[in-house]
């Protein structure tokens, strides 16, 4: 363990649960914490400058990653959520080899997905990189048994939601086709194993029609977050009112532009500034 690091690490309830994402797909992970832990206050980083990770070497996203969540750490975070299901294929392992504290990721909601197909059939929409994983392979073998999986990588979809167009006519077109490939081999039961992609459920709820099942993994991370600060006597007193700041790599006026408009309310972004030779 890098004790430079665990040494900054807090048990302090008042302090923030830190998350990070490649942009503003994360977002629609804090957006379940924020409900369901109205009283935690959250630090996300939208490392927009470097997206998409999703067509980045394992290698690049976990160095990226390591960076990312040191920052946090020397901003005293009590928790860690690797709001990116490519991120945690990539760099969970070793981001929890490094720090003690919570350490909360992302994975393509294969095992409900399981349990629910009356087709026999799920069909998984992620990263090419989430989906090349070994972790990916591992969660297939472990609960895939019985079932046939179909995956479809997305390009495109990760940078227009970035850009903000959840329906404009190349969104439209490339979810329609990403959808298509899995439904028409037989998929009712769709997973959205990408953060980004649940900006676009409206969109994929009216393309599938009602008889698609369509999971995505926000709520269920949110509650896993509660249970970890729970156990570790973590969680923020309930008076406490929360927040959410964000900090971002990319460019900040059209980050905040696009996380305002998908959080719903008027959003300030700040300039992550990673020190001691991090970019
Ligand atoms: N939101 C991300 C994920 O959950 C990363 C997408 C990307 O940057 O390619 O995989």
């Amino acid at each position: 363990m890098d004790h430079s690091i665990t040494d900054m690490e807090t048990t302090d309830q008042t302090a923030p649960i830190g998350l990070f994402d490649s942009g503003v797909g994360g977002l629609s992970v804090a957006r379940h914490i924020q409900r369901e832990l109205p009283a935690e206050r959250l630090l996300y980083i939208a490392d927009s400058a470097y997206a998409p990770y999703g067509t980045k070497t394992t290698a690049e996203v976990e160095e990226r990653a390591v960076k990312l969540s040191q920052y946090l750490i020397q901003r005293r975070v009590k928790a860690l959520v690797v709001a990116c299901n490519t991120a945690t294929a990539a760099a969970i392992t070793r981001l929890r080899s490094l720090h003690s504290i919570p350490i909360i990721g992302m994975e393509p909601a294969v095992k409900p997905a399981v349990s629910l197909t009356r087709t026999g059939v799920i069909g998984v929409l992620a990263t090419a990189a989430t989906l090349n994983s070994a972790k990916f392979t591992r969660l297939q073998a472990e609960f895939g048994q019985g079932v046939k999986i179909i995956t479809q990588a997305c390009p495109g979809l990760v940078e227009l939601v970035e850009k903000g167009d959840l329906d404009g006519t190349e969104t439209r077109q490339l979810a329609a086709e990403y959808l298509g490939k899995l439904t028409s081999r037989g998929a009712d039961t769709v997973v959205l194993g990408c953060t980004h992609y649940p900006f676009l459920l409206p969109l994929f709820r009216q393309l599938s029609g009602p008889h698609i099942r369509i999971l995505d993994t926000g709520l269920p991370v949110a509650r896993e977050v509660q249970r970890q600060l729970e156990a570790r006597k973590l969680a923020a007193s309930l008076d406490n009112v929360g927040n959410l700041e964000i900090l971002s790599s990319g460019d900040l006026d059209v980050v905040r532009t696009i996380t305002s408009r998908l959080w719903g309310s008027p959003l300030n972004v700040h300039p992550l500034e990673l020190v001691d030779g991090m970019h």
